[in-house]
């Protein structure tokens, strides 16, 4: 079987970074969204599918031998568990040799409705049968930057008090992704964060002053097991494997 390789979620902020390294590589690459008008992209196959109704997924999925799964649905965050079963049991259906899964640092320690969520999913790929790699990373600087985005529509910026992170780029962290899909399945791969530890005030603070936002930040105690996992375990300091800075960002992406 010639080594294709579907991306889930290439339409995403993660997915799309995964789908251009794969497609630059030259080995055969597909691509999931459940968008009917597919993009015009020379050397990837799109596919119309919905992971949640199962639709199109056998099409998407038959001949493929590497998935890279990147979708999720922050939103409706409770039907990435169905999604996550229609896919591995397309994917057992279709004999996939490598699920790659991408999870988040900190999901067995806090939890937050999503996270418990992104925990169930790796219990899933671990029992689905199939050969698996999962890489937890770190928050995304695209996620903050959204995230900020939002936050200071207000007149003051909230952010939770106490609360550290550690913003990995998510190109490199497709890298990494793409990485384990070329190899043999590995498991759980060693955590992936960024290279510095910052507050999420710092964050903030950086981020208004780059969009040429003038709003007070103001750091709130998150109370209860949500607040203290989050004070705890969103960063990952003895895996500070991505190089490039939240300043780089900023820079790059934000600066006016
Ligand atoms: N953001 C972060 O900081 C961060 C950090 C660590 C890990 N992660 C993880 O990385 C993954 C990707 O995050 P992201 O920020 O790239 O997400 P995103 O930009 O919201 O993209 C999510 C993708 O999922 C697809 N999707 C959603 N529901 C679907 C369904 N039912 N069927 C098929 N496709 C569906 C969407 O495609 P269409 O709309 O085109 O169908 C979209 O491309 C998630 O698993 C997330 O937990 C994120």
């Amino acid at each position: 079987m010639e080594n294709t390789v579907l991306v889930t979620g290439a339409t995403g902020v993660l997915g799309r970074e995964v789908l251009e390294r794969i497609r630059r590589s030259g080995v055969p690459v597909r691509a999931l969204t459940r968008r009917s008008r597919l993009p015009e992209d020379p050397g990837v196959e799109w596919f119309t599918g919905d992971l949640v109704t199962g639709a199109g997924l056998d099409e998407a999925v038959g001949g493929v031998r590497t998935v890279i799964h990147c979708a999720s649905d922050v939103r409706h965050f409770k039907q990435d568990i169905p999604a996550l079963r229609n896919l591995i049991a397309a994917a057992r259906q279709a004999g996939v040799e490598h699920l790659v899964n991408i999870s988040i640092v900190g999901v067995d320690r806090i939890p937050y409705p999503y996270y418990q969520v992104k925990l169930e999913g790796e219990r899933l790929l671990e029992a689905s049968g199939l050969g698996w790699s999962n890489l937890r990373a770190t928050q995304f600087p695209e996620l903050l930057n959204t995230a900020f985005g939002v936050l200071s529509r207000l007149p003051v910026v909230l952010v939770p008090a106490g609360t550290d992170c550690q913003p990995v780029d998510q190109g490199e962290v497709a890298d990494r992704l793409v990485e384990l899909a070329m190899g043999a399945p590995a498991g759980r791969a060693p955590d992936m964060a960024g290279p510095r530890v910052y507050s999420m005030s710092r964050l903030a603070r950086d981020w208004l002053r780059a969009a040429g936002r003038r709003r007070p930040v103001l750091a709130v105690h998150v109370p209860g097991r949500i607040g203290s996992g989050f004070r705890a375990a969103l960063t990952a300091p003895d895996r500070a494997v991505g190089r490039r800075t939240w300043e780089q960002y900023l820079a790059e992406k934000v600066a006016r």
